[in-house]
């Protein structure tokens, strides 16, 4: 999680009263609501509202989310291009998502217009990769800006709306995690600081910059998923009426560009790209580098099998050095088990570069990943066979 913040006005002491005048039915009060992650056990934010955030007048049904997936016949790589899905709905409801399992969802989104409803993911928390888009995520926490290769990662029950320039064509990579996400342990000092030598630190997380309470007792709709399941909650006043906050858990940004990679004579292996994890996942970001200096250094990466981890690269800039075939917002899977490598000729185009200018979110996971049907619709059936001359 990142570091402690404040935002607004707070009284000296939690739990105790703060006074409002006259306040909401004159109670005299500005109301608290502890957010926490893992029931009490872990991050946690205390928010004060101008109203109670539980007064609630309406709860409807709102249908599901689809989630279909197919069952593959083989096990075999996939190469899926998703650089020209046609643009849908909008950055909630235009989620295509493409592949799955328990721990994690992978979802592509290119919306066609502006979220109109406040939405909050109850199960789980959010990565939203912005490749394309700009604009800011609204929450109580207050406006988070938001540009091109930012990591935007969303605590579950943090209702939001993300509002994206329409003068930009929004594109987006959602990833959902059933669990919580998280700075990886091994980069923070028993002090809870990220270490010296992390790709990135504390000055790179951004949380909400500044508040925007809304005081209105206008009904404000907001979309709840849980698991599958949508429900639409009528709250009696808009959610955003918060005069102040501070803690530990609110959603932030990290923009790719930030991360700062750990090159080495000879080729460094994939943990060094670290830049999240989640319970069975884990989010890495390939940045630009400087190439592996030693003479004789093979600059791509070695053939590997996955053992035990399915490998998801998503393509986001630059000329990716090993691959062949692959165009920007390209998905490969590389399952589990059958090893891969760099195609063909990239061994020996690579020797005179120095550099590399390639940006890629790479996902592994623990358990296998299932495609979904949309998947399926942009699945290149050859792929396998590209490592041929
Ligand atoms: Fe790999």
């Amino acid at each position: 999680m990142p570091q402690y913040l404040r935002l607004g006005r707070l009284p000296p002491k939690r739990h105790t009263e703060f006074p409002q005048s006259p306040g909401y039915k004159g109670e005299g009060l500005y109301y608290e609501e502890v957010v926490t992650t893992a029931g009490f056990g872990r991050a946690y934010s205390i928010a004060y509202h101008l109203r109670p955030p539980t007064r609630v007048t309406k709860v409807e049904p709102a249908g599901t989310v689809e989630l279909e997936t197919v069952d593959q016949p083989t096990l075999r790589h996939h190469h899926l291009k998703s650089g020209k899905i046609p643009r849908k709905g909008d950055p909630v409801t235009g989620r295509l998502p493409l592949l799955t399992n328990k721990d994690v969802t992978l979802s592509r989104c290119r919306p066609a217009a502006g979220q109109t409803e406040l939405y909050r993911n109850a199960t789980a928390d959010e990565v939203i990769f912005v490749h394309h888009g700009r604009g800011a995520l609204h929450t109580h926490f207050g406006v988070l800006p938001v540009r091109p290769f930012d990591y935007v990662v969303i605590p579950r029950c943090t209702t939001y709306r993300i509002d994206l320039d329409l003068d930009v064509p929004a594109d987006l990579l959602v990833i959902e995690s059933a669990g919580v996400v998280e700075v990886p342990p091994r980069y923070l000092n028993r002090d809870g600081q990220l270490r010296l030598g992390a790709p990135y630190y504390e000055r790179d997380l951004r949380g909400p910059s500044e508040l925007a309470t809304v005081d209105s007792d206008e009904p404000t709709t907001v979309l709840i998923r849980d698991d599958r399941r949508l429900t639409r909650y009528t709250l009696a006043n808009h959610p955003f009426d918060v005069v102040g906050w501070d803690g530990y858990l609110y959603p932030f940004a990290f923009n790719a560009d930030d991360f700062e990679p750990i090159t080495g004579t000879i080729h460094q292996p994939p943990p060094v790209q670290q830049t999240f994890e989640a319970p069975g996942f884990v989010i890495c970001t390939f940045a630009p580098r400087l190439l592996d200096t030693h003479p004789q250094a093979v600059k791509v990466p070695y053939a590997h099998s996955n053992v035990q981890a399915d490998e998801v690269l998503y393509y986001v800039r630059g000329k990716f050095g090993s691959r062949r075939g692959v165009e920007e917002a390209s998905f490969t899977l590389h399952p589990r088990g059958i090893p891969h490598g760099p195609h063909p000729g990239t061994i020996v185009a690579s020797r005179p570069m120095t550099r590399t200018d390639e940006l890629a979110v790479m996902v592994d996971t623990v358990e296998p990943l299932l495609l979904t049907r949309q998947a399926m619709e942009l699945d290149d059936a050859t792929y396998p066979q590209s490592w041929l001359d």
